[in-house]
């Protein structure tokens, strides 16, 4: 019978038998080799059997055909000249001796900016990640629930995980069945602020507007996803969920207490690049887990809020604070997964700022190890 090697990407080498008939894919997954997950089955649309042939192979093996050609345009790191897809070879005698490095696994692979419409079998792989949206009354006369554009744009470009807008609706929206479904939540800004019955302080104007529906779906959820492995983000609102859902407090306006800035958005003002400008200097607690994902110990940020995080929850590190104290980035304490929440806009132009990318960047590959970690 053909013996056939397979090399991990991490120098491993598994020789095994190989029946003849059989495809080089249905080889390695028969016999449970890493790096070779053949999503689609074998059916060229995946590009997740794809190896890199031994130089002295290349010419031995069949000519590859267009399909598959165009499938390893979709392949991690693909080589021009060594790059084969596993399941278009089928198993001869004259395979005997054949050897093949296994790709890298994908979790260590970057996203895919081609611009191309991704094949099936890579949409079905990706993450699902929620991203929450918040109650908007339109026009003055039906309720909606919105979500800006960037968030969902940073899950799926810079994160590389598919994107789904939850709707802050508690009676369809049920944690366990979320907490199954998603393999990380990014909590978004809002207009609406957190209840603060949540924190245990009585309800004044200056506390609203509110989204009831949003924090009876939020606040569990994030406890739920933290306690459960999987990453949480929270941005503008969503480092305030995060606190608050640790047991913290809010300030209901930051800029009333002595000393604090005016972090609100500039009045009247409609231009996004105007209103997302970066305004000040946020500072991160050396050693701390921003100082470790972005390697510097300070960033200039574009912060717009009135509300704020003001006395962290029992689990809740605090790892940056603006000029004036104000509290702008967060970690959870024990979590197992990415748990970062910031007050500042991180998902406005994530793809070309280095911070916002260093943190969706992070925030998908630790979606892409819970996926991998609960089998979704
Ligand atoms: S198994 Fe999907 S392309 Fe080979």
């Amino acid at each position: 019978m053909p013996k056939i090697t397979y090399i991990e990407h991490n120098g491993t080498a598994h020789t095994v038998d190989v029946p003849e008939g059989l495809t080089v894919m249905e080889g390695a997954v028969n016999n449970n080799i890493p790096g070779i997950d053949a999503d689609c089955g074998g059916a060229c649309a995946c590009s997740t059997c794809h190896v890199y042939v031994d130089p002295d192979w290349v010419a031995k093996l069949p000519e590859r055909d267009d399909m598959e050609t165009d499938m390893l345009d979709f392949a991690y790191e693909p080589d021009a000249e060594r790059s084969r897809l596993t399941c278009q070879i089928k198993v001869t005698a004259d395979l005997t001796g054949w050897w093949s490095r296994c790709r890298r696994s994908r979790f260590e692979g970057k996203p895919d900016h081609s611009g191309r419409s991704a094949p099936r079998g890579r949409e079905m792989t990706r993450p699902v990640v929620g991203v929450t949206a918040f109650l908007h009354r339109v026009d003055g006369s039906f309720d909606a629930q919105i979500c800006g554009n960037r968030t969902p744009e940073a899950v799926g470009e810079v994160a590389d995980c598919l994107p789904l807008i939850l709707p802050g609706q508690p009676t369809t929206s049920e944690t366990g069945e979320l907490l199954e479904l998603l393999d990380g939540l990014v909590l978004t800004g809002a207009r609406p602020n957190v209840h603060p019955e949540y924190y245990g302080v009585t309800e004044t104007e200056a506390h609203g507007p509110f989204d009831r529906g949003r924090d009876r779906v939020t606040l569990p959820l994030v406890r739920a996803m933290i306690d459960a492995g999987k990453p949480v983000f929270g941005i503008c609102r969503g480092i305030q969920e995060m606190n608050v859902a640790f047991g913290g407090t809010l300030h209901p306006e930051i800029r009333d207490e002595p000393g604090r800035m005016n972090h609100r958005m500039p009045k009247g003002e409609t231009d996004p690049e105007i209103i997302f400008r970066k305004r000040h200097l946020v500072s991160f607690r050396d050693g701390g887990a921003f100082h470790a994902l972005i390697g510097d110990t300070c960033t200039v940020t574009n912060s717009l809020h009135g509300q704020a995080v003001w006395q962290p929850g029992s689990r809740v590190i605090v790892e940056g604070r603006a000029e004036d104290d104000t509290i702008e980035a967060i970690s959870i304490a024990d979590a197992r997964s990415f748990a970062l929440g910031v007050q500042w806009h991180a998902e406005f132009e994530a793809a070309a700022d280095p911070v916002g990318q260093a943190l969706f960047t992070a925030f998908g590959d630790a979606a892409r190890k819970a996926k991998a970690n609960h089998g979704n």
